[in-house]
């Protein structure tokens, strides 16, 4: 696998010009610094500039102040050294699971002994041994998005951008698939951006959390998540004091929630 990713964010800002609205600001002045093979995740209020940060990392849209760097380059369009999972799967209907994975590959120039070699290796990776020939209305919304997974990751990126990827899906579903989730990212030895709406899954995966408010987009502060290296116990008191703080600094209040009073008791 490729060498993981250091990225610099400096200074980055993003407007939007749309004709007969004020110009936006989707993001202003971000900074911050991701090491190689950590991971990272965005959290923040919808409208914040999440998304818009993910497709300037990407390579998605050059119009933008500041830089962003990659191993001290700046970037300069998409490539394989960057993958990106999005809320919804994108796979294509009419292909089967290994060829979707497969497309990510178009422009590798591998011996296709070498691509068969590595979808294979990727799709038993995220699980999905025995489903290599299955068309995507033949998976679960789960299975969908650890193919998407493996796409991101067949074509061995230094770093995987990762935009709400467990978004859709069911509690349950998604509990297990951040386990997976940690799990891929130690083999892989990936860096990692996430973007999520849910700070317990965010604390739960990341070495640090980046949470950013609206109206301008920025970032508000960079918590480090000091606990014990994962399965993290999510009803810790470390757990719990670390929501606590990104939560306050995304400006919500944190609910009290009083004692509920003792039933009585029917002899
Ligand atoms: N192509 C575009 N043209 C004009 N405005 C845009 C464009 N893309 C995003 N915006 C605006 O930029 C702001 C930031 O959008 P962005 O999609 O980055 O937010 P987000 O944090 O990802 O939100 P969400 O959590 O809802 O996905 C929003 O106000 C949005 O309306
Ligand atoms: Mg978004």
């Amino acid at each position: 696998m490729a060498e993981p990713g250091r990225l610099e964010v400096k200074a980055v800002s993003k407007s939007y010009s749309v004709p007969g609205r004020a110009r936006l600001d989707a993001l202003v002045n971000a900074s911050f610094d991701v090491a190689p093979g950590a991971f990272v995740s965005l959290v923040g209020p919808s409208g914040c500039g999440k998304s818009t940060l993910l497709r300037l990392i990407v390579g998605l849209d050059k119009d933008y102040e500041g830089d962003i760097l990659l191993h001290g380059e700046r970037i300069a369009g998409t490539s394989l050294t960057r993958g990106i999972v999005f809320q919804d799967h994108r796979l294509l209907p009419w292909l089967t699971l290994e060829q979707n994975i497969g497309l990510a590959l178009a422009n590798a120039d591998w011996s296709p002994e070498r691509k068969a070699q590595t979808i294979r290796e990727h799709i038993a990776l995220v699980g999905l041994q025995g489903f290599e020939k299955a068309y995507p209305h033949e998976l679960s919304g789960g299975m969908a998005q650890r193919g998407a997974i493996a796409r991101g990751l067949v074509g061995q990126p230094e770093i995987l951008l990762l935009d709400e990827p467990l978004g859709a899906l069911d509690a349950l579903t998604r509990v297990r698939l951040q386990e997976e989730l940690q799990r891929i990212w130690r083999v892989e030895g990936v860096t990692m951006i996430l973007v999520t709406h849910d700070v317990d899954e965010a604390i739960f995966l990341s070495d640090t959390v980046v949470v950013m408010n609206a109206n301008p987009g920025r970032i508000v502060k960079q918590i480090r998540v000091d606990l014990p290296p994962g399965p993290r116990d999510r009803v810790s008191t470390g757990f719990a004091a670390l929501k606590r703080e990104i939560l306050e600094a995304m400006g919500e209040t944190v609910a009290q929630h009083p004692a509920a009073p003792a039933l009585p008791v029917e002899a």
